[in-house]
């Protein structure tokens, strides 16, 4: 996609963060832009950035695992700007981090449920109309750098981006005899207010085996202060959309960092490559240090809070050292 003027796109979790960037950097190329979001705090915030600038942009309070609202929001949006839109950023997202074995039903259901379920229905309910309205376009799909490494407090959430990176290449082939991109955006770390995403966390989801407290929202606010900017992510992106690529890892050297990914799923294969693969983990995470922990060259995991990543009070089966 090259010509963005008058583009309709719309934006999931185009509020705040990495959405709230596509939202800035994708009106200024001329789209009209609709900006979906959960919290009805950061849209009006949003709403107000744009307000006096001449971008027409419209926002909508939508839950995208909600597939009535997510319907009506289709209508909504061509109601107001006349057409479905030709740019589907799909970008809403939540995390919660802790040990695997800890992990309850509804630590998979709540972040599988925004990021590969959000996905899925912004997919399903917007694919047809831009099959339909006959006129290309492009899908970006926001995942994460966590697709691709590796660590042991990020299961469900490597469920949900692993499952976008997967799903999202059979719409690449799909999609392209109608004209239609695709793309899947694979950062690490982002300045973005993703350290607070329990604050949407449904009342039927709370029950967590992950010790999200306070004190991990703080550590994790310093973690994402030192990430990529938005604006400048999402200028990334806008250029890898212009030029088709499907993955994009927005970092030096991307395709040396998926060779290193590859090279441990292969040594995943053998007796032998099993042996490296403590090494090959360890190798990847110093070598590609940059990419992970963000822009400062500071290791911002340095004087961790020492309960990060750790299980909840009272999931009693997790190793000691997996505990408060
Ligand atoms: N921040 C990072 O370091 C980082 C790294 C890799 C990938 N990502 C991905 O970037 C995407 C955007 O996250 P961010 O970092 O900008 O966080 P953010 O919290 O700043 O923005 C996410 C927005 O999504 C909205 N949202 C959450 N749940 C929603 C729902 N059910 N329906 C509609 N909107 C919802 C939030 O209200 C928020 O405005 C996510 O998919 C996230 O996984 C973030």
């Amino acid at each position: 996609m090259h010509e963005f003027k008058d583009k309709v796109a719309f934006i999931t979790g185009g509020a705040s963060g990495v959405g709230f960037g596509q939202a800035q950097i994708f009106s200024e190329a001329g789209c009209k832009v609709v900006i979906a979001d959960i919290r009805g705090d950061h849209l009006e915030e949003a709403l107000s950035h744009f307000k006096n600038t001449g971008a027409q942009v419209h926002g909508i309070k939508l839950d995208v695992t909600d597939r009535e609202a997510f319907e009506n929001a289709a209508l909504e949006t061509t109601r107001v700007f006349g057409a479905p839109p030709e740019l589907l950023l799909l970008t809403a997202g939540v995390n919660a981090f802790g040990p695997a074995e800890a992990a309850t039903y509804e630590d998979f259901d709540w972040v599988v449920g925004v990021c590969l379920g959000g996905a899925i229905n912004g997919l399903v309910t917007f694919v047809p109309r831009m099959v339909k309205a006959g006129n290309g376009g492009h899908i970006g799909v926001t995942s994460s750098f966590g697709a691709l490494s590796v660590a042991p407090i990020i299961a469900p959430y490597a469920a949900a981006k692993g499952g976008v990176n997967a799903m999202m290449e059979s719409y690449l082939l799909s999609l392209e005899p109608y004209g239609i991109g695709v793309s899947v955006l694979c950062p690490a770390n982002v300045n973005s207010n993703i350290f607070e995403s329990g604050k949407t966390r449904p009342e039927k989801l709370r029950n967590t085996g992950f010790n999200m407290t306070g004190e991990t929202e703080a550590f994790l606010k310093s973690v994402h202060a030192t990430g990529i900017e938005p604006r400048e992510l999402a200028r990334i992106f806008k250029e890898a959309i212009e030029n088709d690529v499907f993955l994009v890892v927005p970092y030096a050297n991307p395709d040396a960092i998926v060779h290193d990914v590859l090279a441990r799923m292969a040594d995943y294969t053998t007796p032998e490559g099993m042996k490296r693969v403590p090494e090959t983990i360890r190798l990847f995470n110093e070598k590609h240090r940059a990419a992970i922990e963000g822009e400062t060259g500071e290791d911002p995991y340095q004087n961790a809070y020492p309960g990060f990543g750790k299980a909840r009070e009272g999931v009693g089966w997790v190793a000691d050292e997996k505990k408060l």
